[in-house]
C-alpha cells in the first residue's frame, strides 16, 4: 500500500507552503508543479484574492474556456450567450441550432411558475389533529416573526408565497413538516430562504412552549432541520421551437424533413420510455444549461439535482423534452425547472459571470431562465439531429482530431495535411500520433 500522507493545520499555511507540501508530498517533479501552479494564479492581487474568496484551501486556478453562441432569438430578441464548457463540439452546436431556428421563428419561451420551496422537518410527539387545529395560528406567528427577514424581499415583490402542515408520520413515526413557499425575485433565494426557515424553526418550537394548550408538551417537539428544497417543479420555464415539416429542410443537414421529423419524434418517444437513453439524452440538454449557468455565476449543482428529480416526477426518470406532429407542424419544446438568480451571490461577485451578463442585458431571473431553457433546447436539438442523421461522431471526431493536432503543436501544414488524411478514417490519438511521427520523419 502507497504511504499514506496526512497534515494537521493545512488552512494555516500561506498559499505557497500549502503548494510546497504537496508539490514535496504528491509529485515526483515538486519544482515543475510548483511553477506550473503559481503560473496560472491570476496576474493582479486583488482579483486573485476575489476568487480565492470563493472557496477554502485554495493553491492555483482552474480556467476553463469561456465560449459564446451567438444569434440566439428568444420571444424576437436576439442574444449573444455565454457559455463556460471543456466539451468541444457543445458551443459549436449550440450556435447551429440557434442559426437554425433562428431563419424559422426562433424559440419562444414562457414562465409557467416562480415558486421556490423550503422545509422545516420536525418530530411532533402528539396528535396530529391537535397540531393541525393550531396550524392557523401557529401559520400567522410564523409570518409575523419572519417579518424583519421577509420586509426587504416583500418591498422588491416576493416573499413567502404559502406556508402548508405535511404530515408524513406514516412513512417515519411522528415525522412533519413546514413547507413553505417563497418568490425570491431576481435571486436565486438560498439564503433568504434558509433565513426564514431557521426562524420558523425558532417560531415552531417556542409555539409548544407559550402556547397553553400545548402545556406539559414542550418536549414533545423536536427540530430535525430547517432547509430550502433545490427541488422546485412550480419553477419552470417552457421553451418551444415549431415550424411546418417541410420547413425543417436544410441542405446539408435535413435534406429529408419528413424522413427527419418521423426519425427525431421516434427518438424522443425513445427517451420518455428508457431511463437509458433518457439520461443520455437529459445529459445533452445540461451540457447547454450548465455552461450558461456556470458563465451566470450560478449554481449548476442545484439546477441540475433538480431536474433530475422533475425528470423522475412520473416514478420513472424520463425525457425532460418534448416533440410533437401534428396537421404538419413540427413541434419540439421542454419544460425546465431553472431556480437561478441575476442578482446576488457570484453573479456579481465573480467578475466573469458580470461580464456574462451584461452580454446578455442584465437579464431579469425569469428572462435568464428564458435564455437558458433555450440553449437547453437548442443543444439537445442539435445533438438529437446529428445523432438521426449523420450520427455524432463525425462532428466529435472533426473537434477532436483538432484538439489532438494542437496538444501536438501541429503545425498549419501538418494540420492541413493530417485532417485530409483522417477524412475517411477513424481518429483516435494514437492513430493520429503514429500519422504525425511519420510525416514529421518525412520531414
Ligand atoms: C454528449 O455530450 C451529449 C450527447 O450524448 C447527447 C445525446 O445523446 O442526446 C450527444
Amino acid at each position: 500500500m502507497s504511504e499514506q500522507k496526512t497534515i494537521a493545520g493545512f488552512s494555516k499555511l500561506s498559499k505557497r507552503g500549502k503548494i510546497r507540501w504537496i508539490v514535496e508530498n504528491f509529485y515526483k517533479d515538486p519544482e515543475t508543479v510548483f511553477n506550473e501552479l503559481v503560473s496560472f494564479w491570476h496576474p493582479k492581487e486583488d482579483q486573485q484574492k476575489v476568487l480565492d474568496g470563493f472557496s477554502e484551501n485554495t493553491i492555483s486556478n482552474f480556467p476553463l474556456p469561456l465560449g459564446v453562441a451567438p444569434n440566439f432569438m428568444i420571444n424576437d430578441k436576439v442574444y449573444l450567450v455565454p457559455m463556460v464548457i471543456e466539451e468541444s463540439s457543445v458551443v459549436a452546436a449550440a450556435s447551429a441550432a440557434a442559426k437554425f431556428w433562428f431563419s424559422r421563428g426562433g424559440f419562444k419561451a414562457e414562465i409557467l411558475g416562480m415558486k421556490k420551496i423550503g422545509q422545516v422537518h420536525f418530530v411532533w410527539k402528539g396528535a396530529f389533529e391537535k397540531l393541525k387545529s393550531h396550524f392557523a395560528l401557529l401559520k400567522e406567528q410564523l409570518i409575523l416573526n419572519a417579518k424583519p427577514i421577509t420586509k426587504n424581499m416583500e418591498d422588491r415583490g416576493g416573499g413567502i408565497a404559502d406556508i402548508e402542515l405535511v404530515n408524513l408520520s406514516d412513512k417515519i413515526p411522528d415525522y412533519f413538516q413546514i413547507k413553505a413557499g417563497f418568490h425570491t425575485c431576481d435571486s436565486m433565494g438560498a439564503n433568504f430562504i434558509n433565513s426564514v426557515l431557521e426562524n420558523f424553526a425558532t417560531t415552531l418550537a417556542s409555539f409548544f412552549i407559550s402556547n397553553d394548550q400545548f402545556q406539559g408538551q414542550e418536549k414533545d417537539v423536536r427540530i430535525i432541520m430547517s432547509i430550502l428544497s433545490n427541488y422546485t417543479p412550480e419553477n419552470i420555464v417552457r421553451v418551444t421551437v415549431s415550424c411546418p415539416i417541410p420547413e425543417l429542410y436544410d441542405e446539408k443537414t435535413i435534406p429529408n424533413p419528413e424522413e427527419f421529423a418521423e426519425k427525431f419524434f421516434t427518438a424522443l418517444q425513445i427517451a420518455h420510455v428508457d431511463p437509458h437513453r433518457a439520461t443520455t439524452h437529459n445529459k445533452g440538454i445540461y451540457n447547454g444549461v450548465d455552461a450558461v449557468v456556470l458563465a451566470t455565476g450560478n449554481d449548476f449543482r442545484a439546477i441540475e439535482a433538480c431536474g433530475h428529480t422533475y425528470a423522475a416526477r412520473s416514478g420513472q426518470y424520463s425525457s425532460l423534452s418534448y416533440c410533437s406532429i401534428e396537421g404538419g407542424l413540427f413541434k419540439f419544446w421542454i419544460d425546465l425547472p431553472l431556480a437561478v438568480g441575476s442578482v446576488g451571490g457570484l453573479t456579481s461577485a465573480h467578475p466573469i459571470a458580470k461580464r456574462s451578463l451584461e452580454m446578455l442585458g442584465n437579464p431579469g431571473a425569469e428572462d435568464l431562465m428564458k435564455i437558458i431553457g433555450a440553449v437547453g433546447l437548442a443543444q439537445n436539438f442539435a445533438a438529437v439531429r446529428s445523432l438521426v442523421t449523420t450520427g455524432i461522431q463525425k462532428g466529435h471526431m472533426k473537434l477532436h482530431l483538432s484538439n489532438i493536432l494542437t496538444q501536438f503543436g501541429a503545425t498549419e501544414a501538418e494540420q492541413q495535411q493530417v485532417e485530409k488524411y483522417f477524412e475517411d478514417k477513424v481518429v483516435s490519438y494514437s492513430s493520429v500520433r503514429e500519422y504525425l511521427e511519420e510525416i514529421r520523419k518525412q520531414g
